[in-house]
This record gives C-alpha cells, structure tokens and sequence, in this order.
C-alpha cells in the first residue's frame, strides 16, 4: 500500500508554481492575485480561507481577503464581487461557500466573471468542463486529477466509483475520470444517497472516490483488495484530547481499509492540500490568460 500524499506532491506544485511567479516578476509582468470572499464566521471556512491566503503568501502571489459579517444583504455582496470583476489586478475570485441560508449561492457563483472564476463553478466554465474545452477544472477534483498524474497511476480502463454527486466535488469528478485522456480513461459509476447497492458497487471498483461527507462511511468490507481509494471527506468529530477539541477524518475508515488498497489518500494530508495547489494553478493560469486542458 502506498499513500499518496497530498503535502509532498502539493509541495511540488506550489514550488512549481513559485518558480514561475518569479519568472513572471522577472519579466516585469503581473503578479497573480487571488480574492477571497469570506462570510460569517464558520470554523471550517475561516480555516480553509486562511490556508488559501497563506499559501499564496507563500509562493509570491498577491492576495486580498474581504470578509463580511453574516448578515450582510445579497445586494452588497454582489456589488463587491461585480467590483472585483472590475478591477483589472485582480486574476481569480473565490467566494467560500457555503454562504449563509439568505443569500442565493447560485446568483453569487453566476455573478463572478468567467474569466476569475478560478473555482470553477460559474456554469460557463462547468459547460466548457463537460464538453472537454479548456476552462477552470474545479479545484478540489483538479487536485485529485493532479495527484493522479503526480503519481502516475494509470487509469484507462479501470472502474471507478464516485461517492458523491455535488456540483463542486463528486459530479465533476465522474466527468473528468470518464475523458479520454490520462488520468481518465475509466468506465465510470457515480452514486448518491439513493444508489441502493452501494457496497456491491464499491466493490467491483478499482478506485473509490468518496465525497460523501460522513465520517468513516466507507469501511473495509466494501473496498476490494489492490483498490485506489480517493478519501475526499473532511469530517470534524469530537476529541477531547485535542485542544480544539475535534479532529478531523475523512469519509473512508482509513485504518482497515488502507491495508487493502494499493494507493490511498489520509485525511488530513491528502485531497484538502492538493485543492489549494490546484486553486494556485487556476489562478496563476488566469493570471497568463491560460485556462487547463486535461485532455
Ligand atoms: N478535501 C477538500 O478539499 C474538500 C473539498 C470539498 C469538500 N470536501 C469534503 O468532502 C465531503 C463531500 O463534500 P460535498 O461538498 O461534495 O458534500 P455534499 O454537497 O453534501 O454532497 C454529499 C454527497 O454525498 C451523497 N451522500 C450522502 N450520504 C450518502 C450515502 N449514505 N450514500 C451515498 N451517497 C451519499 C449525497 O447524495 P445526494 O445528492 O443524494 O444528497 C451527495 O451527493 C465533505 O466531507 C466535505 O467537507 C473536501
């Protein structure tokens, strides 16, 4: 069994990243800069936030952090991301979802300009994603896609079973490992909360990718020997042991099953670090006028 580990190859990509960054400065061209929209003060946004705001820090890109509080109108957020659609030194926007219950997350994601949407959601972009044109792959399942390539595991043919149908992780995943291209290649199941045989499905696959959100869903009776097992959860669950008081773990049971797999991510460590390296790559790409081609 081999991990794949999501701090050494999202390391690799930021180093790349920074490298370039450098380059680009020393052709007096534009530093990349990123705009995140935090609102509220949800414990788990702050935190991913902060880590996206660090790690551009980190490799030399500019950033610009707007945070409102929770009750802020649906009409001011808008104006602030038409705003930053405005103005001209700013490459990607992202707002972090998900967005308190009176404003419509739709009209937010569909309000940033294509061209910033460095997470991929605006429906431009997912359209230009399903028809294999170059665009911003979703950052969370671009990073799988990157950690793939990383470790150069072969795909074609192979089944693969997505747990998970959401806009941002699960749907995007299914479409990306179903192209013809490397990583990809695979004969593709996607599930949900109603697929009523899940563990026969799970169990016929080579990989999983689990983005159900539930802790330790995913045990070993339902991962066949030599799978590779994508763990996208991030679960928070109590632990007095801890300062904060939780920890946090995926939605695979990752002690029994990582014996049987030939490749498995962990959580933490795994897909959340490669979801900020693929966020850096959108970005430094809209920051060049480039978009990612997979295939
Ligand atoms: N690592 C990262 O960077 C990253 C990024 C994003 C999300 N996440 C994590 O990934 C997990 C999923 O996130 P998400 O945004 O995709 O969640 P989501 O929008 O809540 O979607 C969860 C999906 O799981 C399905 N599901 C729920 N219970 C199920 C069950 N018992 N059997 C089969 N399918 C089931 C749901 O089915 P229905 O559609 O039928 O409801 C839904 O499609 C969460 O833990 C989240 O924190 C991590």
């Amino acid at each position: 069994m081999q991990i794949l580990d999501g701090k050494l190859v999202s390391q690799a990509t930021k180093d790349l990243l920074a490298k370039k960054v450098t380059e680009l400065k020393a052709l007096g061209k534009k530093t990349p800069h990123l705009a995140a929209i935090l609102v509220g003060n949800d414990g788990a946004s702050e935190t991913y936030v902060a880590s996206k705001v660090k790690s551009c820090a980190e490799i030399g890109y500019n950033s610009t952090l707007l945070r409102f509080d929770a009750q802020i109108s649906e009409k001011h957020l808008l104006d602030n991301i038409q705003m930053l659609n405005e103005n001209a030194d700013i490459d990607g926007i992202l707002v972090q979802l998900p967005l308190p219950k009176h404003i419509n997350e739709e009209l937010v994601i569909n309000t940033i300009d294509p061209s910033k949407d460095v997470d991929g959601f605006h429906p431009m972009n997912v359209g230009k994603m399903v028809s294999g044109l170059p665009t911003f792959i979703p950052a969370t399942p671009y990073g799988i896609m990157l950690m793939l390539e990383h470790y150069n595991i072969d795909t074609k043919g192979k089944h693969a079973v997505v747990i998970g149908r959401s806009h941002i992780v699960g749907t995007p995943m299914s479409i990306l490992l179903s192209r013809n291209a490397q990583p990809g290649n695979c004969t593709v199941t996607l599930c949900h909360s109603q697929t009523k045989n899940l563990k026969e499905l799970c169990l016929q696959a080579d990989i999983v990718v689990a983005a159900i959100g539930r802790p330790n869903y995913v045990t070993a009776d339902m991962v066949k020997d030599g799978a590779i097992v994508i763990d996208v959860g991030i679960n928070r669950i109590e632990d007095s042991s801890k300062k904060s008081g939780f920890r946090l773990v995926g939605d695979v049971k990752f002690d029994e099953v990582a014996p049987k797999c030939s490749y498995i991510t962990p959580v933490p460590g795994g897909v959340g670090l490669m979801t900020i390296a693929a966020l850096l790559k959108n970005t430094y790409n809209a920051a060049i006028g480039e978009k990612e081609h997979l295939n």
